[in-house]
């Protein structure tokens, strides 16, 4: 296994603002892209983080991960089905975005379907802080990023 390189502001704003492509889910069955996906997974608990998307580590596909209490969970193809009309505030940081803190208002409580990294189609409910990294990671998949969203 080896660590992926995390791509950060300013240097690398214009790969961090693209939108991501979506992912062939015929990808999975290839041996280089397990590898990339267990590669994924180290780098972000090797960088501290509870989240990362694809576009972080240069690669402008559909694809995070999301750190469930300690399992990484692959989010292939991540839409969100459902949000709840509450919203809270809390502070984020991200991997891209060294040094800068703030808070972000969020939707409670969504829904959200995806591919796991065996290609099952799933769907879930999330909330609290599951919910909160979800929605920062698959605001990078269409190139946005928390600093736009800081309540100042
Ligand atoms: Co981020």
């Amino acid at each position: 296994m080896s660590r992926l390189q995390i791509i950060t502001l300013p240097k690398n704003e214009e790969t961090l603002r693209k939108e991501s492509q979506e992912f062939d889910l015929q990808l999975l069955s290839n041996p280089d892209w397990k590898t990339f996906l267990s590669d994924f997974k180290e780098t972000m608990y090797a960088a501290d983080g509870v989240g990362l998307a694809a576009p972080q580590v240069g690669r402008l596909l559909r694809l995070v991960a999301v750190d469930f209490e300690g399992e990484p969970q692959i989010m292939i193809n991540p839409k969100i089905t459902k949000k709840s009309w509450f919203t809270d505030i809390a502070e984020e940081g991200c991997l891209s975005v060294p040094k800068i803190y703030g808070r972000v208002k969020r939707h409670k409580k969504i829904k959200v379907t995806f591919f796991d990294e065996t290609g099952q189609p799933k769907k879930l409910t999330l909330q609290g802080i599951v919910a909160r990294i979800t929605q920062h990671e698959l605001d990078h998949l269409d190139g946005v990023l928390f600093i736009d969203k800081i309540i100042k």
